[in-house]
């Protein structure tokens, strides 16, 4: 079976790990600190706040853009629950806006035609790398006085107009969770664009507890003065982290290397599309979707020739927990209609590749 996903793990991180287990101190603590500083360095800005996970980092982003009780969200169907389950922690409402089906990203006028007194933030997700319409989104946001989310879980090492994701909006969410282009085994970040957030990040992901600052005695803390969360990411994570960044340009060139052969050999095959590419911005792939009116039976095909392909996430606004919030979406349901996953990461060798290809061309 040729998978859709795969756990990278270089036998590096033993030895450091081992050191880590064994050093007496496995909370946050100095290698968080490293990581930190590595992927600051990596992604081009300062303000990064590793966390547990990418859920954690959505939560605490909703909370600095202080979504509340009674608010609404604009955010998109097409990705994991977890972009949207955060929301409904709130007591806010969410307000699905339409994807480009070309992409799956949102579309940026319905995101405006969405807005409303009662709008407080948007949540766009860069479907597998993919990155959004972030300038035209941001602008809409600022014209409305909106805090702008992305939801980046997918797009780690993505760009848009020469920049690395992480560098655009408000607040960019990033996972480390077991089988992203670089893990943690479960891990996330929070890139704030203004140093009043990231401050304040800082102190929610720990209770509300300034870890930096001093301490009644060595247990106690000083005055808490907002209530916060158990987000931080501790030291083992860290670790593995730190081993994972110095490959993840290496990984990430394969998955690239991988699509860019999808994208001249599909091209050549009837009935098969492939999603829109534009010059200002490069994915880093962590799925490859193409696009194809005959989907099930092409799924069917390509499990039976032992290449593992699907959907990935399930349009969300269909979920019984979303129930409260319907509206008209032609654009995802033809993207979900048409679109299919295969396998393009690391792990796909130039055999696997071209294996998948003659399966879709077979078919
Ligand atoms: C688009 C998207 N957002 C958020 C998440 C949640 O990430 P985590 O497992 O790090 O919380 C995922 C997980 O795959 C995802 O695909």
């Amino acid at each position: 079976m040729i998978p859709l996903f795969k756990v990278f793990m270089p036998e590096s991180v033993m030895e450091p790990l081992q050191q880590t287990l064994m050093s007496g101190y496995i909370g946050q603590g100095v290698k968080v600190d490293a990581f930190e500083a590595k992927l600051s360095e990596w992604i081009g800005c300062p303000r990064v706040l590793t966390l547990n996970s990418c859920t954690s980092a959505i939560q605490l982003a909703l909370r600095l853009a202080n979504v509340s009780f009674g608010d609404e969200v604009i955010s998109t169907p097409m990705t994991c629950t977890a972009t949207n389950e955060p929301i409904l922690a709130f007591g806010a409402k969410i307000v699905w806006a339409d994807v480009n089906p070309k992409t799956g990203n949102l579309d940026p006028l319905d995101i405006e035609r969405k807005i409303n007194k009662k709008t407080k933030a948007i949540i766009m997700v860069h479907w597998g790398g993919y990155p959004c319409e972030i300038d035209a989104i941001n602008t809409i946001a600022q014209r409305h006085g909106l805090k702008v989310i992305e939801d980046a879980a997918h797009a780690f090492g993505s760009t848009y107009k020469g920049k690395k994701i992480g560098n655009h909006s408000d607040f960019i969410c990033f996972s480390f969770q077991a089988i992203k282009h670089l893990t943690t085994v479960d891990g996330g970040a929070l890139i704030c664009k203004n140093a009043e957030d990231h401050k304040r990040g800082k102190l929610l992901r720990w209770y509300g507890i300034n870890r930096e600052g001093s301490r009644k005695d060595f247990r106690c803390e000083e005055d808490v003065v907002e209530y916060g969360y158990k987000f931080h990411m501790n030291d083992v994570a860290a670790t593995i982290g730190l081993e994972q960044i110095k490959q993840v340009d290496g990984i990430i060139r394969r998955h690239r290397g991988n699509a860019v052969f999808y994208d001249e050999e599909l091209k050549k095959i009837k009935g098969i599309e492939i999603t829109l590419r534009e010059e200002n911005r490069l994915s880093s792939y962590w799925i490859y979707t193409l696009l194809t009116d005959k989907k099930q039976a092409l799924m069917g095909a390509m499990n039976e020739q032992n290449i593992q392909v699907s959907s990935v996430h399930a349009r969300n606004d269909q979920h019984t927990m979303f129930k409260d919030f319907k509206a008209d979406l032609p654009g995802v349901t033809e993207f979900t209609r048409r679109m299919v996953c295969i396998p393009v990461g690391w792990w796909v060798t130039d055999e696997d590749r071209k294996k998948v290809v003659e399966a879709i061309k077979n078919f």
